[in-house]
């Protein structure tokens, strides 16, 4: 390695008339030698490149500079021997200023060469914002290692952060940013992690700036099975990629000509999609009888067919969509044609792996109402770096968050500054957390009055200001129902009713609400229900000022389920015109209430479903007598001839397989899945224990998990449940029935129903939610398969990959055990539901009470896999 970088290339030093010429070429690069000493002049030129770099200083606010050992200083050019180390904080940040949308390359070098004289090489972890690109073990890449990838910032700025993950203090040597070109490099389908950039000469050194205006690293390599051909002629090299002229004037041709060219390499982790791009130029003067004619193959397939080169001009020759290897081997060859009389050749060549950065950034609004708070404090905080919410493991001291989505940016719920010596008044910049819900701001000094603007947030619930220096009094805007205000120990601060600041607007709404009336709202109810269909512009003026409109649950919660006509089933769903699946009975349709009040499923029973009457009266029953909130409630039924139909609330959410699918771009994060997972243990609970006589659903699965609009999860389906005997023998099934894969074995062997089969099935539905793996992979069953890979004991290889590194590896063992405990083949091991939903609750409480634990693997350095580095 210290070979690879003592090889940044040797080019002439450049007259000092150029260097304005240079530093417009250098427009947008931002070169920083990471740790170089204040008294040093910054910016410098480099001299072997002629690239400008400047101190780090004033990116970051953390850190300590240092210096790699005196006597193996002469290996390394100068941006390379000073390093900034991070003794303190586990994540420490740099912000660069970017240009949204652009793409960049962006590449930071990793020395250590024991500058702090210990020995010891550290390991720790790269993240771009709120994703972990890389690990950089440089207990492995003891010489040193690089990080390069081709990226599109999402805004203006780009953190770029050195995490710990064990005892080793990370540090970084320079970081380099280059805009590229728009239109090439295809990132569609996320970023790009260098894997391979060559040039094919067999004497060549390592290129870069200037002899590539993007300063991209470009290393000579060489097969013993090549022959080299060249060109003193120009290539023309402009088509966007732009490799150098120099990478261009030689090729590599198989020796055997009818021998296809080759490059293969390991593949170490399989679900690795690549892009590689071939720089291709006939260099050679070919004879009229001579022609030059291949295809190009990617894995024994052909990815281009037919290619002639044209002479000195530039084809750049790619794969359109991502594509991975199969075997563990990938291969990239050119075959010539039967038509040709010459072999093939190779220019330059390029692989690059797909990166994916599935979280989103903490909602931009938020970041900076937090970055005015800090300011507003002058809070220094080395926890707060980087995104203030996400991961969770690096979330900023005294914050909470919601972050269900991991597409959707997360919000601050919570902002806790007890006991941090802010004085002033209260940071207007609060208002801006538009979701807070708790804002503890106890034990500080600070002054002024309560604000106003405090009472507008409405979903603040907790406010706590004790021990402070508050005066003036409080707004009647705080003083509302639901949310709570502790104020003691403001000595100044006036309660008496006297000071009470009188409401700013004169309007209805306190009146309703300072009666806090239950009357009037069921009054209002009563009158609604009988005026239905009646259009009351009175009334609806009435409801437009309560300061609630009626939810579903108000409407229906209390009232019986209704009977409905079968016109009034056709005008609900507009003549059943929006299907939204099949279910166990028959086809289920979106419709609407005939008062448009509510929106809801409707689920036709086909004539001819294998299920029939029997069990849709079943249903039916068993529905009017259930109500549980994690249990899909019935809204009513239609039953009239042939005609009969199941209407049900509709959960806009879909499914819960849907979800795991990951179709829809939303990917649910982990603690959300947790959460989840326990509320469907609860209402299977609920069917076990909870009601009378209990019942077992029979039909466990993903896709019998709804969810509704805050992603609360609700089991449908449950009109296959049979009451069945407690205390008694288990009921014999007449027919097996259930979804195959989620089938409890026992029970379909021995026909033996109990609810220990749906606890089964429970577990299968866990291990999806925990791994996204099929229940069946050909022959293979999820519970074989996790545990096969539970024996390898690697965490990351179970979880699913969507989640990317941003779950909690203790809760996720916790909730591996669970499923595996619930999928035991003999019920008399499995755990009842009560005990799923105690430790459920457990795995969710050790997320929110944990420290940073974090267990993180290895990431394959590429650089250690190149065919190159030897
Ligand atoms: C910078 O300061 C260090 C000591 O703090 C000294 O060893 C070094 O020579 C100085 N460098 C320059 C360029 O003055
Ligand atoms: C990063 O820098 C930009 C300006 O370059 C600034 O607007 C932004 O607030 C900074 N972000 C952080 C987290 O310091
Ligand atoms: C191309 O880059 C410019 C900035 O140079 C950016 O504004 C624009 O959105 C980019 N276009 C595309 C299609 O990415
Ligand atoms: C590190 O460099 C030394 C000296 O150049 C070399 O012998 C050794 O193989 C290198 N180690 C690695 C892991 O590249
Ligand atoms: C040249 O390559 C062809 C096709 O791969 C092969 O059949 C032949 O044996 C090779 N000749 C030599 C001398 O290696
Ligand atoms: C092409 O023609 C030259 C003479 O002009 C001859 O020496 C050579 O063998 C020919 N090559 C082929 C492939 O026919
Ligand atoms: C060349 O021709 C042979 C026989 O005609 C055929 O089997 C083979 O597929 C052809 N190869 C290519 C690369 O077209
Ligand atoms: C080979 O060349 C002939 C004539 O030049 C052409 O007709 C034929 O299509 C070519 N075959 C292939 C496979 O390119
Ligand atoms: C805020 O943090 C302090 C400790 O720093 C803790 O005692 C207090 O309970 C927290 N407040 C809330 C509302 O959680
Ligand atoms: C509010 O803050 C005070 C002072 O720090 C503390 O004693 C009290 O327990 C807090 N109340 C709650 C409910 O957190
Ligand atoms: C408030 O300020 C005074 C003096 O400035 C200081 O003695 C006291 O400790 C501070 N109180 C808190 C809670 O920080």
């Amino acid at each position: 390695m210290e070979g690879s970088l003592g090889l940044l290339l040797v080019l002439i030093e450049t007259l000092a008339i150029i260097h304005l010429v240079q530093a417009q070429d250098q427009r947008g690069f931002i070169s920083l030698d990471c740790g170089l000493p204040a008294n040093e002049t910054s910016p410098y030129k480099e001299t072997t490149t002629g690239l400008w770099f400047s101190s780090d200083e004033s990116l970051i606010q953390s850190g300590k500079t240092g210096r790699i050992q005196a006597n193996r200083e002469s290996g390394f050019k100068k941006p390379y021997t000073t390093l900034r180390y991070f003794p303190d904080g586990n994540r420490n940040c740099y912000n660069l200023s970017v240009e949204k949308g652009k793409k960049h390359l962006i590449r930071a070098y990793f020395i250590y060469e024991n500058y702090d004289g210990q020995n010891i090489n550290p390991v720790f972890d790269l993240y771009i914002g709120p994703n972990i690109w890389a690990t950089i073990d440089l207990e492995k890449l003891v010489n040193g290692t690089q990080s390069e990838m081709l990226h599109v910032p999402t805004s203006n700025s780009l953190q770029i952060c050195l995490v710990k993950t064990g005892r080793t203090t990370p540090l970084i040597s320079t970081l380099e940013l280059r805009p590229m070109g728009n239109d090439t490099y295809n990132t569609k389908s996320g970023s790009l992690s260098y894997f391979i950039r060559s040039y094919h000469s067999k004497s060549g050194s390592t290129l870069r700036y200037m002899t590539d205006v993007y300063d991209r690293l470009w290393l000579p390599f060489f097969m013993k099975e090549w022959t080299q051909i060249s060109t003193g002629l120009k290539v023309r090299n402009s088509n966007g990629y732009d490799p150098p002229e120099v990478a261009l004037a030689t090729a590599a041709v198989p020796t055997n000509a009818s021998a296809p060219l080759t490059i293969e390499w390991t593949n170490l982790r399989p679900d690795d999609q690549y892009y590689y791009y071939a720089h291709i130029s006939e260099i050679q003067d070919l004879q009229e009888n001579e022609t030059r004619e291949f295809n190009v193959m990617w894995n024994g397939e052909v990815s281009y067919a037919s290619l002639t080169p044209q002479r000195l001009g530039l084809h750049t020759i790619s794969n359109n969509s991502p594509i991975t290897c199969k075997g563990g081997k990938c291969s990239f060859q050119l075959i010539r044609t039967n038509n040709s009389t010459l072999p093939p050749l190779l220019n330059a060549f390029e692989v690059y792996t797909v990166i994916h950065f599935p979280q989103s950034e903490t909602e931009e609004t938020n970041v900076v109402a937090m970055r005015n708070i800090e300011t507003t404090y002058g809070l220094s905080r080395i926890n707060w770096q980087g995104d203030p919410c996400v991961p969770q493991q690096l979330r900023w001291d005294g914050l909470n968050c919601i972050n269900t989505f991991l597409s959707v940016p997360p919000k601050i719920t919570a902002l806790n500054l007890s006991s941090s010596g802010l004085t002033g008044n209260i940071a207007a910049a609060i208002q801006d957390l538009t979701l807070l819900e708790k804002l503890d701001l106890s034990n500080n000094n600070l002054t002024g009055e309560v604000p106003e603007f405090l009472g507008n947030m409405k979903s603040l619930l907790f406010i706590n200001l004790s021990g402070n220096d508050i005066n003036g009094s409080i707004p009647q805007s705080l003083q509302r129902k639901g949310l709570e205000l502790l104020v003691e120990g403001n000595p100044k601060l006036c309660l008496s009713d006297s000071c009470r600041k009188p409401p700013k607007k004169k309007v209805l709404i306190p009146i309703f609400a300072s009666v806090a009336s239950a009357t009037i709202v069921i009054a209002v109810m009563v009158i609604l229900l009988l005026l239905k269909s009646k259009k009351s512009t009175y009334l609806q003026g009435l409801v437009q000022l309560l300061p609630w409109t009626p939810t579903v649950d108000d409407t229906f919660a209390n009232k019986k389920s209704r009977r409905f006509t079968y016109s009034e089933v056709l005008k609900m769903t507009n003549n059943f015109q929006n299907v939204l699946g099949r279910g166990g009975f028959g086809m289920v349709y979106h419709g609407t209430t005939l008062n448009g009040s509510q929106e809801v499923a409707v689920k036709l029973l086909s004539q001819s479903s294998t299920q029939g009457y029997k069990e849709f009266k079943a249903e039916v029953d068993l529905l009017l007598r259930v109500h549980h909130t994690n249990l899909v409630s019935l809204v009513g039924y239609c039953y009239e001839g042939d005609h009969l139909g199941l209407i049900y609330e509709y959960l806009p959410n879909g499914d819960l397989k849907q979800h795991l699918s990951g179709k829809d771009g939303c990917i649910i994060n982990w603690s959300i899945r947790l959460r989840i997972a326990l509320e469907a243990a609860l209402g299977l609970e609920y069917l076990h224990i909870g009601c009378t006589p209990p019942m077992v659903h029979r039909d466990v699965k993903t896709a019998n998990i709804l969810l509704d609009e805050n992603l609360k999860a609700k089991l449908a389906d449950f009109g296959l449940s049979r009451s069945f005997q407690v205390g008694g023998e288990s009921q014999d099934a007449t027919a097996v029935v259930g979804t195959f894969g989620y089938l409890d074995p026992e029970y379909y062997h021995e026909r033996r129903l109990c609810e220990k089969s749906d606890v089964y099935s429970f577990g299968i539905v866990l291990l999806e939610m925990i791994t996204n793996q099929p229940v069946i992979n050909q022959t293979l069953h999820i519970t074989q398969w996790v545990g096969f890979k539970m024996n390898q004991g690697d965490i990351t290889e179970i979880m699913d990959p969507n989640l990317g590194k941003d779950y909690d590896s203790n809760s996720a063992w916790r909730a591996l055990e669970l499923a595996m405990s619930c999928a035991n083949p003999s019920s008399s091991k499995r755990p009842s539901m009560s005990k799923v939903v105690n430790e459920l609750h457990e795995c969710i409480e050790g997320i929110s009470s944990k420290n940073p634990s974090l267990e993180m693997t290895t990431i394959l350095d590429t650089s250690s896999v190149l065919p190159l580095a030897r």
